[in-house]
């Protein structure tokens, strides 16, 4: 869908939904009116040139990986997003002090940096005089102040109506509250490992876990508002968005992901990403060790 100049600027009543463009996140971007978008969740390229040659399959390089205008896309963010919103930025150790700065010079109110296991450890590099990056990080921001919404992803260990300390509220059946660490068997794994790739004969290299990404989608906002990615690679914020009832709109500049997109996007809706993920993100939490379970969904 390469065709930047027949897109008009969208009026605010009639955003496309639902859609990926073929083309520069910033020429999307720029169509969009100010606080049109409800929640930014987005993996942009970091600027450090990454490329895997250690991979069975090695990917070319990513497209901007040698650097992106940063301080224009935080901009760009903040305003595109509505007020009281949520935005979630992928990032890394080494990139975050940069990140960090020109999100909150855009006007983002920093909140926390999540730190989640990856679905396979990230095995390359001098790992006789390293550690093995294990974790994805991500810069979680506010415009304004948003509370976290109801979910069923997390039961609580208490006993629902007990209470912890008297004249406290009575504890829930499911978490209200999240920790900014997720490791462990009740999270999912922030990405999809080789195996999961290989099987689904989708590759991307720096591919997210959908159900991962489902839950940050879920946490920040509600059924029917629009998620909004400039950078969608293989598409996986586009098929958490789905799997959850929510909107997605955004951008991929390379041809052959953006086709990956479509297909992913495709297969995840009839597929068992599907169905699994439908009765976990609607139903009560899947019991552990099922193929719905966040336990077992690590494999993605
Ligand atoms: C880090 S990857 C995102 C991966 C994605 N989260 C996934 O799960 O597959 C960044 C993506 O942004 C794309 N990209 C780079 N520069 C871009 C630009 N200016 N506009 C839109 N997409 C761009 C790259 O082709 C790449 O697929």
């Amino acid at each position: 869908m390469k065709e930047e100049n027949a897109l008009p600027v969208f009026p605010e009543s009639g955003l496309p939904r639902n859609q990926i463009y073929c083309m520069d996140y910033l020429e999307l971007s720029r169509r969009l009116p100010d606080g049109s978008v409800s929640m930014i969740l987005t993996d942009p390229p970091y600027g450090i040139g990454y490329h895997n040659s250690f991979a069975s399959c090695p990917h070319p390089p990513i497209a901007g990986d040698d650097g992106i205008d940063y301080g224009h896309l935080a901009r760009e963010s903040w305003r595109i997003l509505q007020e009281d919103a949520h935005a979630y930025f992928f990032t890394r150790f080494d990139c975050y002090p940069y990140h960090y700065s020109c999100l909150k010079e855009a006007g983002f109110s920093i909140k926390n940096c999540l730190v989640v296991e990856k679905g396979t450890v990230g095995g390359i590099g001098d790992l006789q005089g390293s550690y093995a990056n294990n974790s994805e990080w991500i810069i979680f921001c506010q415009k304004g102040r948003r509370t976290f919404s109801r979910t069923t992803l997390l039961q609580n260990r208490k006993k629902e109506g007990s209470r912890y300390h008297a004249g406290r509220e009575a504890s829930k059946k499911y978490k209200t509250r999240f920790n900014a660490c997720w490791f462990g068997g009740e999270y999912p794994k922030a990405t999809c490992n080789s195996t999961w790739q290989k099987k689904h004969r989708i590759r991307h290299p720096t591919i997210k876990n959908a159900v991962f990404l489902s839950w940050l989608i879920q946490i920040s906002s509600q059924p029917g508002e629009l998620v909004f990615d400039g950078f969608m690679g293989s598409g996986s914020t586009a098929v958490a968005a789905a799997l959850c009832g929510r909107d997605y709109l955004g951008a991929e500049i390379c041809p052959e992901y953006f086709e990956m997109a479509q297909e992913r996007i495709a297969q995840s809706m009839k597929g068992v990403e599907s169905r699994c993920q439908r009765s976990s993100l609607y139903g009560a939490t899947p019991a552990a060790g099922s193929p719905c379970s966040a336990a077992a969904s690590p494999r993605c």
